[in-house]
């Protein structure tokens, strides 16, 4: 898919599910003023949005979450999982705080949380898994090492969302975000992103979209470094 038609299939979710969007937005807000002080959120509001409204429209089964912090992306994940009536969040994390953060209503049945260090955690990866979302270490070697190990778990064709890669115009040298582009790019595969200073028209365009169903973010933050892809 060209830019262009990832653009409008984007900007047609958040019209198709605006106002179980608009609840959500309302729902994270609380949920972050509450847990102030216990809670760093990390993800932005658009990377956030456009994570729940994928989920809403591939209807995973099986999702995976590396990287939880406290619960940020975690609840928005589950969130989503929950509007779907159907899925399973598996998350992982070196810490645990992730379980105090997560209200009991929303994980309900449907989280599973393993703490470690993924590198040692391989055998706890869901088979098929439907949606993965990598969050976690952002140093090269950690991006050199789940390419070798972790994607080849992975079904090909499912959507990937990797946090942290377009800070800036560019991905930083060094970083998980150079490894994981320069292999997507050896690939042939495009990456679909929402963020301020690398898609700058992407974003703006989805801001229009936003302003127009009266969506005000969760918290107000707009770099959305977020890459969204589809596996090779
Ligand atoms: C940027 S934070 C995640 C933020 C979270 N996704 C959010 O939206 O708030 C990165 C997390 O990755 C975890 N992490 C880093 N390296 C890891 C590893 N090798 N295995 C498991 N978790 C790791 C850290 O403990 C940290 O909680």
């Amino acid at each position: 898919m060209e830019e262009q038609d990832r653009l409008g299939y984007v900007c047609g979710l958040y019209r198709k599910y605006s106002s179980d969007l608009v609840a959500v937005v309302e729902q994270q807000r609380t949920f972050r003023i509450a847990a102030r002080g216990r809670m760093t959120p990390q993800l932005d509001d658009l990377e956030a949005e456009i994570t729940y409204l994928l989920l809403r429209d591939r209807r995973p089964a099986t999702v995976m979450e590396l990287g939880t912090f406290h619960g940020w992306s975690t609840t928005w994940l589950l969130s989503a999982l929950r509007d779907n009536g159907t899925g399973r969040l598996h998350s992982f994390d070196k810490i645990d705080n992730v379980v105090r953060q997560v209200p009991a209503d929303l994980a309900a049945d449907r989280w599973t949380f393993v703490q470690g260090d993924m590198k040692a955690n391989l055998a706890a990866v869901p088979a098929d898994v439907d949606y993965l979302f990598v969050d976690a270490d952002h140093g090269q070697r950690f991006g050199d090492w789940y390419l070798e190990h972790l994607f080849p778990l992975m079904p090909a064709g499912i959507p990937v969302s990797v946090h942290d890669v377009f800070r800036g115009r560019r991905a930083r040298i060094w970083s998980e975000g150079a490894v994981v582009v320069s292999w997507l790019q050896e690939r042939g595969v495009r990456v679909f992103s929402a963020s301020r200073k690398n898609s700058p028209a992407v974003f703006a365009e989805i801001n229009r979209v936003r302003a127009e169903l009266g969506i005000e973010g969760a918290r107000g933050t707009t770099r959305n470094p977020m890459i969204f892809f589809n596996l090779p």
